[in-house]
């Protein structure tokens, strides 16, 4: 059984998402999803979410290709994260290519997947913002 896991914050769910999460469980068999908490985003990312964590989680739950949901708290649980959880495959979207290559020391293939062109949750919230008339 190989063991798959990707991070991110999956505000305002999208296509690009779908596509990153389908592509990363035909890498293998169980796909677990670290989704940033609403304190690491802030603190960390800087950045504000449209919705919570809970309600992010809630919705990855309900995607056939994910299997298991957890909280990503800060930026050196990924070293942990693959001991603990057993994993043989760390993936994520290309705009973090090599940024996480030193897995490669703890035995994990790290794999970086062509990022869906053009969407993203920021776009969409800006297109919402600056486009009065969708309301
Ligand atoms: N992703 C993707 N294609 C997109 C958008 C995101 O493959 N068009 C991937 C990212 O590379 C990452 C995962 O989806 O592996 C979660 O990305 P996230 O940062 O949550 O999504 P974005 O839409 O890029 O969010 P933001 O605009 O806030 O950065």
């Amino acid at each position: 059984m190989k063991r798959v896991i990707t991070y991110g914050t999956f505000d305002l769910l999208h296509y690009g998402h779908i596509n990153l999460l389908r592509q990363a469980k035909a890498l293998g068999d169980y796909l677990i999803v670290v989704c940033s908490t609403d304190e690491f985003n802030w603190n960390e990312k800087h950045k504000h979410c449209y919705f919570t964590y809970e309600q992010r989680k809630t919705l990855l739950e309900a995607i056939r290709y994910v299997d298991l949901v957890i909280p990503e708290v800060n930026w050196e649980q990924k070293r942990t994260d693959v001991r603990e959880y057993h994993i043989d495959i760390f993936t994520i979207g290309d705009d973090w290519k090599g940024k996480f290559d030193f897995l490669k020391e703890e035995g994990v293939e790290v794999i970086y997947l062509s990022r869906t062109p053009e969407i993203s949750s920021t776009q969409i919230k800006n297109t919402l913002e600056s486009e009065t008339d969708f309301i």
